[in-house]
């Protein structure tokens, strides 16, 4: 039975380079030692790398008494234990079956126009000639939409400060260097409101605060004509009757709040890059939205070939999570001839999945033609993970992709500043576009009749 290579660099060095350069430290390790490898990049322990098909599609299909998953935890401080994804087992399997019906197919329709006002509303405030960052811009979008969504109609001050907080937490890890507070606990010391950690508890209380107010209200006023996911959330019961506790909901709220703005605000920020870097993208992209306007049913968009197939290579050349959570071996476990004893830790490598050039020829190069001609698998294309753990948000992040995306282009005219580079950098768990103001508005779209097809 072959033995799993392990990286020969130092552990602090590995560490390192996972955090200011992942991309780096992935591509090298495919180079030097294949699809699988061991690296010491998160943890005391070592982690399996793996980035083939056949062995993603092993580990997606395992049952939870052979492969279990639990998030990183770090995100813990930030998330609460009770966060769908730091729950492992039996708890995960609970907690994910009250969690599910927002996110079902159908729930999505309600959620068309709030993301489409909110998104004019923002290029409302773009001025012809001016550029300005797309980072901050559709961060902006994707906060309000999973804000509103959560909560329902939410005017006054309690969520103008939610959203003020939870800016400033999630910025807080917007550097590599201050992410690295989360992945070094040492770094975790509570020195008073100015040092970095002091700071992080003093916003998670404002916020914490703000959340146990809402659940208390709405527990004490309750309205069943609510239909938002808050109200979804605290309506569901378990299969023993019981409902979720405040502590819960509170983790739970904080974690959709935290993957799904961040996550959503990244892969559009990158659209926008690679349909203003590529001409010809833009063209197709612009013939095919001709036939779409305000009153176009939101899942005519959805389901828009060519928008789609941008969605899907954009999140493939520079996957916003570039790995699974971690599967944790339940009991001795075999793949493609490796041996894996109990407690070993498993990455699926989504990064390096996608850049594979046996599945995608001329990987590195953006052509969303490659998903018109082909269809891929589950575990060859993995942007939103898979099996047990695959993102609950899967269905919500890429309609607000689409609508957001519809929703610019049909209205403006932009254009890249060539002058200011845009690369991968990790912002928290996530691989986002640089930031700076790299898109100029160049003036109000008219339409123009659609004479040819895509
Ligand atoms: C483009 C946007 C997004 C991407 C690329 C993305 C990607 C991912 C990935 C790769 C995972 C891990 C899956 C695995 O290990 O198999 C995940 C999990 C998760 N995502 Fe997303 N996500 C996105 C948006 C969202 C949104 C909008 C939400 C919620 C509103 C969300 C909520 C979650 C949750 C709760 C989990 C944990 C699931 C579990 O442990 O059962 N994500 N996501």
């Amino acid at each position: 039975m072959p033995s799993l290579p392990s990286s020969e660099k130092p552990k602090i060095i590995q560490r390192l380079q996972w955090l200011f350069n992942p991309l780096e430290l992935m591509a090298e390790s495919t180079r030097d030692y294949g699809d699988f490898v061991n690296l010491s990049i998160i943890g005391d322990q070592p982690i399996t790398l793996i980035s083939n098909p056949q062995a993603i599609q092993e580990i997606f299909a395992a049952p939870i008494d052979k492969l279990d998953a639990r998030g990183s935890q770090l995100l813990k401080s930030l998330l609460g234990e009770k966060s769908l994804l730091l729950l492992g087992g039996t708890q995960h399997q609970r907690q994910r079956r009250l969690l599910t019906p927002p996110f079902y197919g159908d729930r999505m329709k309600a959620y068309g126009q709030i993301i489409t006002n909110l998104t004019t509303e923002v290029i409302n405030k773009w001025q012809i000639g001016e550029p300005f960052s797309v980072r901050d811009a559709m961060q902006e979008i994707s906060l309000k939409v999973i804000l509103h969504t959560v909560f329902g109609i939410y005017e006054g001050e309690r969520f103008t400060e939610l959203q003020t907080l939870l800016c400033a937490i999630l910025n807080f890890g917007d550097s590599p260097l201050r992410a690295a507070v989360n992945f070094f606990p040492i770094l975790q010391k509570d020195l008073g409101a100015w040092s970095p950690w002091g700071y992080f508890l003093k916003q998670r209380e404002k916020i914490d605060q703000l959340l146990y107010a809402e659940i208390q209200e709405r527990r004490d006023h309750h309205d069943p004509d609510r239909n938002d996911i808050l109200s979804l959330m605290m309506s569901a019961r378990d299969e023993n009757g019981e409902a979720m506790t405040d502590v819960e909901l509170r983790d739970e709220l904080m974690t959709l709040l935290v993957a799904g703005h961040e996550t959503t605000a990244s892969a559009i920020t990158w659209a926008l890059y690679w349909i203003h870097r590529l001409p010809e993208v833009r063209e197709k992209l612009l013939n095919e939205l001709n036939n779409v306007d305000e009153n176009t049913d939101k899942n005519e968009i959805f389901r828009l070939p060519y928008l789609t197939a941008v969605c899907n290579e954009t999140l493939r050349i520079y996957p916003i999570v570039m790995v699974t959570i971690p599967r944790i071996v339940q009991s001795p476990m075999e793949i493609m001839g490796y041996e894996f004893p109990q407690g070993s830790l498993l990455l699926g490598c989504i990064y390096l999945t996608h850049r594979r050039p046996d599945l995608y020829p001329e990987a590195e190069k953006f052509k969303p033609e490659r998903f018109l001609e082909k269809q891929f698998a589950p575990y060859e294309y993995l942007p939103f993970g898979g099996g047990q753990r695959k993102c609950l948000g899967m269905s919500f992040a890429l309609f607000e992709m689409k609508l957001v995306l519809a929703t610019i282009m049909s209205q403006m005219d932009l254009k890249l500043l060539d002058h200011i580079p845009v690369k991968p950098v990790r912002r928290g768990v996530t691989l986002a576009p640089s930031g700076g103001q790299w898109l100029v508005a160049t003036g109000k779209r008219e339409r123009v009749k659609n004479t040819a097809g895509v």
